[in-house]
């Protein structure tokens, strides 16, 4: 299978477990692009979508997936398919509402899910990394 995984990062967990994730499919022989800046144009929306974000301000998503966040609201995404991995800390009231955002807008533009998200909590999980692994191999068994 073919991947594009994009990444909304402020302090780079998420840009981590976009790496370890594209280790473990690679490691499956899957093909995987990782999209550290994500821009539309550059995404490849006929291969399964990964979005890894995290949440910052008050439940804003991180500035360098925004611009890809508003691309998407004006589209049409028909039948994308797509997951979401969410990191964020539930000392937050907004936890992961960067991840749900990021979901809300795939929804509406028709775009499909492929497996409800994962959202990882920092504050009991300090290796977001080893969860996102373990979460991508019970999904890889669905798909
Ligand atoms: C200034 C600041 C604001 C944050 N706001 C939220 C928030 O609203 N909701 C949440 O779930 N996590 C929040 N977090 C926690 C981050 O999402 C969490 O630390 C995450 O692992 C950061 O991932 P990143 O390094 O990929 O940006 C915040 C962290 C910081 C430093």
């Amino acid at each position: 299978m073919k991947f594009e995984i994009v990444v909304g990062s402020v302090l780079g967990a998420s840009e981590y477990v976009a790496e370890a994730i594209k280790a473990q499919l690679e490691e499956r022989k899957h093909q995987v692009v990782i999209h550290f800046e994500p821009n539309v144009d550059e995404v490849n929306f006929n291969n399964i979508l990964i979005v890894v974000t995290s949440t910052h301000g008050a439940g804003d998503l991180p500035d360098n997936i925004q611009a890809f966040q508003s691309q998407l609201a004006k589209r049409t995404l028909n039948d994308i398919p797509f997951i979401v991995i969410g990191l964020g800390d539930s000392s937050y009231d907004t936890f992961c509402q960067g991840a749900i955002t990021m979901e809300d807008t795939l929804l509406k533009g028709g775009a499909r899910r492929l497996h409800p998200p994962i959202h990882i909590d920092v504050l009991h999980h300090p290796i977001p990394e080893d969860e996102a692994v373990i979460f991508m191999q019970k999904v890889l068994t669905t798909l």
